[in-house]
């Protein structure tokens, strides 16, 4: 089993390229089996949940031709099947995505429930609550989401929460509908901009992507494009708290610099400088980081994706920081992890408490889930000492190369898969 060996205590210094947004390429990558023609698609992050989404649109017939290693000529036109249900597809959240866009072209879809990762009860009823205002009857068999539409027709929906896989998903499902659909209370990501970007390059009329209401008419078929992915705010923004945790000095390149205000900001807050210029950040930490708090949000909220890269910073800052959660009801596990390299945080509910320590201690942990698990990288990159890092693969679902990017900027980091090889680690760091 593979695990990350790390010594902390170097500062992160130098430039690290952010690759392609892995939720903007989930929807679009669902989004492109929806025509015939060819989509050729750049900018796709090589990471797991990627590769498991290709997988399973070539599972039902569709052609994937990779050009390079982020580039893929993708093509729905001999989709034989509208039922996707693998082993794989089941440990990805997003294969949900499949269904709005099969019910959208073929006004059937068969999807596994979803997985994805495990912070806390994540229920789809708004999009199902999208689905059958379509006009699609939706029901559970075998562990499978079954969707059909005799047609589908445009309505007015509301959602009840903000949910981005709810809007991305009623906006697959209703760029062929018959009308007009409005989605209410929409997400406002840029991943559910750059879907909907993506779906008007292929003939759609989807307006109002990035505001509470998006309007999408019913276009009667969509056509060929290229392509190319918006940069990843989450990969950016771990690399930013890489920076300050580390007291170092990491510019983040090829980002948009207004998706990673809220991230800016609390760094700023923090006592980090940060330096925007158009298609990069710097940010530069000296000395001790300050306590702040933070609540996460929807976009342009602070993301509840970064909430563990920044309490692993606030849990070395001096005084007392409050993170509250508000999106998911279960996202602190990785605190009982953290605690075991010396942080001081009690959570209550949806709040973490933290009173932050001078060190971290290197320590064996396990990676609970995808962020959580890149947040303990980078606290073990700032720790005293050796910290072992379990479970991975929940890191390498969304990190592309972290390990190697995180060496580019002179991290002492290895992936290791057995006990000879920590020990070797170990002796070569010293
Ligand atoms: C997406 C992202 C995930 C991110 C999250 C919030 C992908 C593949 N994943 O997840 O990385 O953490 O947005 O920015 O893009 N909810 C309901 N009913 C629904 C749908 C959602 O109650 O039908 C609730 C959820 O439980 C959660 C909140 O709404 O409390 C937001 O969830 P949502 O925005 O849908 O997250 P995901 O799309 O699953």
């Amino acid at each position: 089993m593979e695990q990350y060996a790390v010594k902390g205590g170097n500062p992160l210094v130098g430039e690290v390229e952010i690759g392609g947004a892995k939720n903007a390429a989930l929807g679009i990558l669902a989004a492109a089996i929806m025509t015939d023609d060819t989509c050729t698609i750049d900018n796709i992050p090589d990471v797991r949940d990627t590769n498991v989404m290709l997988q399973a649109i070539e599972s039902i017939g569709s052609t994937v031709v990779r050009k390079d290693r982020h580039t893929c000529e993708i093509s729905g036109k001999n989709i034989i099947d509208q039922t996707i249900d693998n082993d794989y597809i089941k440990k990805i959240r997003a294969s949900y995505y499949l269904l709005g866009a099969l019910l959208g072209k073929y006004k059937k879809a068969r999807v596994s429930l979803p997985g994805g990762c495990n912070i806390g009860l994540r229920p789809i009823d708004q999009h199902i609550k999208g689905f059958k205002a379509l006009g699609a009857t939706v029901r559970i068999e075998h562990g499978m989401i079954v969707a059909e539409a005799d047609k589908l027709t445009g309505a007015h929906i509301y959602l009840d929460v903000v949910s981005v896989g709810a809007t991305i998903n009623i906006m697959l499902a209703s760029v062929m509908a018959e009308g007009t659909t409005i989605i209410e209370n929409a997400a406002k990501e840029p991943h559910v901009v750059d879907v909907a970007n993506f779906l008007n390059t292929m003939g759609g009329s989807i307006k109002g992507a990035g505001t509470d209401v998006i309007r999408i008419k019913g276009a009667r078929s969509l056509h060929g494009t290229n392509y190319t992915i918006i940069p990843d705010q989450i990969e950016a923004g771990t690399f930013m708290f890489a920076a300050a945790l580390t007291r170092g000095d990491v510019t983040v390149k090829n980002v948009i610099p207004k998706h990673l205000e809220s991230i800016s900001a609390k760094l700023s807050e923090i006592g980090c400088q940060v330096e925007e210029s158009d298609d990069a950040v710097r940010v530069v930490a000296t000395g001790q980081l300050n306590h702040t708090h933070v609540k996460t949000l929807p976009y342009p909220g602070f993301p509840t994706d970064m909430q563990p890269q920044i309490t692993v910073a606030l849990g070395l800052s001096k005084g007392t920081s409050i993170v509250t959660e508000s999106i998911f009801e279960n996202r602190f596990k990785y605190v009982d992890e953290l605690t075991r390299m010396g942080a001081s945080i009690k959570v209550e509910g949806n709040t973490a408490i933290i009173d932050g320590v001078n060190k971290y201690t290197g320590a064996s942990i396990s990676a609970p889930d995808l962020r959580a698990g890149a947040a303990l990288v980078i606290a073990a990159l700032a720790a005293d000492g050796v910290t072992v890092i379990d479970d991975v693969r929940y890191i390498q679902r969304g990190y592309e190369d972290f390990h190697l990017k995180l060496q580019s900027l002179g991290g002492l980091i290895e992936l290791v898969d057995s006990e000879k090889e920590i020990q070797k680690f170990r002796l070569k760091t010293g």
